[in-house]
């Protein structure tokens, strides 16, 4: 495999050829966050958290499918590119209802951690809340639509890690969401293997074991009824 030279912050350094970008800026030491990506499953490149400048273009490149490539000049952490950064994370906590206090992964959260980096301490945009459905149909998990960023890290996943094909994406903008079975509920689905994969790789509490709920679904009937609390959603059978 070849050896590419590029400029990463103005440092000189090498890489291998066919590496992405973030590969390659991330051995470099450089911290870059990332929502979609995850080691060991195919890049989405959806978040474009990655992004980052590259001389002689406009345009930003979302550094998880981008290869590198020689005579590259790349740079990180421009003004431009952390404002860009905070408005995004800014506008995914405006898309759905992320209300920390009440969710089962609070203080695990990757967005959470993510907004507290870069700073976030309020968001300028107005909110959506989407009425999103919550699917608790599941023995062991519970799906949170209202809490889902779309990052398809549960779809890789169970596609290319479990084999199972169990989920995938439905609709459009506002109204996308993650679907199992062709929209079934969850407790129905025959294509299942219950692993948790899609539990452990969620960035938020939108997927979430039953058991990681404190004191569990079951011992607390009020759960999903409390966390939706002043919205109207639609539960799949509990
Ligand atoms: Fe690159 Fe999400 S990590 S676009």
């Amino acid at each position: 495999m070849g050896v590419v030279t590029l400029t990463l912050n103005n440092q000189l350094i090498s890489a291998r050829e066919g590496q992405s970008l973030l590969e390659v800026i991330r051995e470099n030491g450089v911290d870059l966050p990332t929502l979609c990506h995850l080691d060991g499953l195919s890049e989405r490149g959806g978040c474009r958290l990655c992004v980052v400048e590259a001389e002689g273009t406009s345009r930003l490149l979302a550094a998880c499918v981008t290869p590198v490539q020689e005579g590259m000049n790349i740079r990180t952490h421009t003004e431009r590119l952390v404002r860009y950064r905070k408005m995004l994370v800014e506008l995914l906590l405006a898309e759905r209802t992320h209300v920390c206090s009440v969710c089962a992964v609070n203080g695990r959260c990757e967005l959470q951690a993510l907004a507290a980096r870069l700073g976030i301490d309020h968001v300028r945009y107005e909110p959506l809340h989407p009425d999103l459905p919550v699917d608790a149909s599941h023995g062991r998990f519970v799906l949170d639509h209202n809490r889902c960023i779309l990052c398809g890290r549960c779809v890789r996943a169970c596609d290319e890690v479990e084999g199972a094909h169990t989920l995938d994406f439905m609709g459009r903008g506002v109204q996308s969401r993650i679907i199992v079975d062709l929209d079934q509920p969850w407790g129905s689905s025959r294509s299942c293997t219950g692993c948790g994969k899609c539990v452990q790789v969620c960035p938020t509490g939108a997927i979430v074991a039953r058991e990681n709920i404190a004191g569990g679904v079951e011992k607390r009937p009020d759960f999903l009824l409390r966390i939706l609390e002043g919205r109207q959603k639609r539960i799949w059978r509990w």
